[in-house]
């Protein structure tokens, strides 16, 4: 790897940020320059949701780690295009011509087509600027309308509840987190939120939103009206991969890259929410949408890029912070799992098993933290177990007998 001098990294993202360091401690001792449009020091973006709607950012590193590991941090540099000639241009910034290059620019929030959805007042929630704006709205007061219920619509759903403010949930499936957790689940939370007082609206469709300049009201598919002095919209995301559309790079919902994270350009690599690839612990090659693993890859594609060649296997692994609950989850459950919740579920205590042919392929959580690590060996060994022993909470995770060999 000797011939390499100066690797960019596009995105100061979990990713991006751990790529650089990840590259530097394997010994690269080129230029790292890590380049991003945003003014603000790289921060964590789980805390959005949750207490930073309250308590400001927290930063990733401290400014001065960047320069000990002699990482160039260039804020304010937005990438506009990649060109043919291995050229990275900038909106307010020289022309780079780096030997390599790694996007980490992550996803944007989906935005809502419909009528009103410019509205002042009607929000999204992806970065420190959005989250500003959020709390200054909650601290007027509501009612407050969440389109969609997934993760950004129940934490701040929880934030809000905590606040006193009137919530509304309308999310389209039949349960919120449908697509995560299935409808087992999927009960569990929306009993959790219906007892702290938020009223969730499921299998409808927000048609239209309405006010003078800020949101007043938003309407619905079977004609509802809810009164709405704040809208928040999380209704998912799309890929950052703008700046290789024409490129000629293959994209599927996102850069495709393999185990390393290099995409069918050797120029180009991509790691973290953007990066879509095989993994090891799922069934469904895609992008992974979560914090620590864009840090977990972000450090396997940064290691990669040097000639370290590694790959992340790590069971993938998301939180939520809803309320004074803690949500975890191991794996992912795909919609024709058989799904086997732990004897005595509760919305505030329970654990669930997504299974396929005896083998658990995800494990998922409220305040069960160490059933939901041992689930996660479970998944990783890949070995066939009963259910009836996961349904039976005398049964130690740790000891379950296991019926068929590991396929892992
Ligand atoms: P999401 O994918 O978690 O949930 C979106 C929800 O909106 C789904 O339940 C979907 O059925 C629903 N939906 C889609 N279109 C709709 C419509 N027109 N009207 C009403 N509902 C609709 O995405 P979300 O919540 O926007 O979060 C964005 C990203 O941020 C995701 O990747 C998520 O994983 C991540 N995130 C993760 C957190 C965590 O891990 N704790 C916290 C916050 C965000």
């Amino acid at each position: 790897m000797n011939q390499l001098q100066h690797i960019a990294i596009i995105g100061a993202s979990a990713a991006g940020v751990a790529a650089a360091g990840a590259m530097r401690r394997g010994g690269f001792d080129g230029t790292i320059t890590l380049h991003d449009g945003g003014r603000h020091l790289p921060y964590e973006r789980p805390p959005l949701s949750k207490s930073a709607v309250s308590r400001g950012l927290k930063e990733i590193q401290s400014a001065t780690s960047y320069a000990e590991l002699e990482i160039e941090l260039l804020l304010g540099q937005r990438a506009v295009a990649l060109t043919t000639d291995r050229e990275v241009i900038f909106d307010s910034a020289p022309t780079i011509r780096p030997d390599r290059v790694l996007l980490a620019t992550g996803v944007s929030a989906r935005r809502l087509p419909v009528s009103g959805a410019e509205l002042h007042n009607v929000l999204y929630l992806r970065d420190a600027g959005d989250a500003e704006a959020l709390s200054a709205e909650l601290h007027r007061g509501g009612p407050l309308v969440l389109v969609g219920g997934g993760f950004i619509g129940l934490e701040i759903a929880a934030v809000a509840r905590t606040l006193g403010i009137d919530v509304t949930v309308v999310e389209t499936q039949e349960r919120p987190l449908f697509n995560v957790v299935g409808p087992e689940v999927g009960g569990l939370i929306t009993a959790l939120h219906h007892d702290r007082g938020v009223r969730i609206i499921t299998g409808r469709e927000v048609t239209a939103m309405r006010g003078s300049k800020a949101v007043e009201e938003v309407v619905l598919s079977d004609g509802r009206v809810l009164p709405a002095a704040t809208v928040v919209v999380g209704v998912g995301v799309v890929p950052n991969d703008q700046l290789v559309r024409t490129h000629g790079v293959k994209l599927s919902g996102g850069v495709v890259v393999d185990a390393h994270g290099q995409t069918d350009d050797p120029w180009i690599w991509a790691a973290g929410d953007v990066a879509v690839r095989r993994h090891r612990h799922l069934r469904r090659v895609g992008r992974i949408e979560h914090w620590d693993t864009a840090q977990r890859h972000g450090a396997t594609v940064g290691s990669s890029m040097v000639g370290d060649l590694q790959e992340d296997t790590a069971v993938p692994y998301v939180w939520s912070d809803q309320y004074e609950l803690s949500y975890q989850a191991f794996g992912r459950g795909e919609p024709t799992d058989q799904v086997v919740l732990r004897d005595g579920a509760q919305p505030d205590e329970f654990l669930a098993f997504s299974l396929s042919e005896g083998r658990v392929h995800a494990v998922a959580g409220i305040n069960r933290p160490r059933d939901v690590r041992a689930g996660r060996s479970l998944v990783e060994s890949g070995a066939t177990v009963s259910a009836e022993a996961l349904r039976d909470p005398a049964t130690n995770l740790r000891r379950l007998p296991v019926l068929g060999g590991a396929t892992k």
